[in-house]
């Protein structure tokens, strides 16, 4: 059996809907079962990470599972996510596909990709067969770099691969249904790498906003829209750009293309896509 967590968000829904059309069965672990009514096809388990028992009834000997990362502060992360890792490990899971970040390693600069690669190595640690999916900035965490369509952010003129959260479901649900991809780790990156100040031209170019970027390093004016916890996490979104800067972001890989068999989208089709994103960018 696949286990999928995360589907009631973009990657892991993504994923879970393309299983089901595929008739693949599943069994989703939500936190919210009316969120997840939807899935019909699907059976559903209710668990929090942090909830052992409740994870153990969902994830049996030999499941596949895809394991989503959560989006908190490095250290509550990772308490989850060992929670998580054992409990699937303890009931004998026959591999977990971890979505993971480009580049991460201990002496990472954004503080997110050394909480990936912590994780990485708590799977690897716990013996269970592994695919790790490393993937580049979303585009659609773009639009919240921006306040009042300004980016004020030391990422310098270094470049990031961003990667579309519809190819990374695509290829989340491509590695759940084949065991060959146990023991790789895939790079999930768009089809280029740009600059801060290329993407504001791109965007402006297509759907007409005037977003501007200028390379700012002082965390009292950089922005913390989209931050689940902006005061905790204003020093990791700072890193974000930092490592853009010094090129810790700008991988591109053919391998969505590869996974899928459709090359990966460029940050234009997101643009053009949700425009009101760019648009509003709150203040
Ligand atoms: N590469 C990037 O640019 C980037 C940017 C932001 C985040 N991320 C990471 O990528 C992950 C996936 O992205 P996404 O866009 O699919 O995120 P998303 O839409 O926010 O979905 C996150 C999913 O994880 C579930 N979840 C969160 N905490 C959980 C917990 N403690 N136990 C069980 N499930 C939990 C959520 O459940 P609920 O619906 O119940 O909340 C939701 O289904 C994020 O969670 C974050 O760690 C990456």
């Amino acid at each position: 059996m696949i286990v999928v967590t995360g589907s009631t968000g973009h990657v892991g829904g993504e994923a879970a809907r393309l299983l089901i059309e595929s008739g693949v069965p599943i069994r989703l672990i939500v936190r919210d079962a009316v969120r997840a009514a939807h899935f019909g096809a699907a059976e559903i388990t209710v668990a929090d990470y942090n909830q052992p028992d409740a994870v153990a009834q969902a994830v049996h000997a030999g499941d596949t599972v895809f394991m989503v990362s959560v989006y908190e502060t490095h250290d509550e992360r990772l308490g989850k996510h060992e929670q998580f890792v054992r409990t699937a490990a303890d009931a004998g899971a026959g591999r977990i596909v971890y979505l993971s970040f480009i580049n991460s390693a201990l002496d990472a600069d954004f503080i997110h990709a050394v909480s990936h690669f912590e994780t990485e190595q708590m799977i690897r640690d716990a013996g269970v067969p592994f695919t790790f999916l490393r993937t580049s900035l979303y585009q659609a965490a773009v639009p919240f770099f921006y306040v009042d369509g300004h980016a004020a952010a030391p990422a310098g003129t270094g470049s990031a691969s961003w990667v579309s959260r519809r190819d990374i479901g695509a290829a989340v649900a491509a590695v759940l249904r084949d065991e060959n991809h146990a023991g790789e780790t895939y790079e999930l990156t768009g089809p280029e790498a740009l600059t801060m100040q290329q993407t504001s031209e791109r965007v402006n170019s297509l759907i007409g906003t005037t977003l501007t970027y200028d390379d700012v390093d002082d965390l009292a004016t950089l922005g913390t829209r989209g931050l689940p916890d902006p005061v905790a996490m204003k020093e990791s979104r700072r890193t974000c750009f930092t490592s853009i800067a010094i090129g810790q972001q700008s991988n591109v890989t053919d391998h969505i293309e590869r996974l899928t068999g459709i090359p990966a989208s460029p940050i234009d089709r997101h643009a053009l896509n949700y425009p009101e994103q760019f648009r509003n960018t709150g203040s």
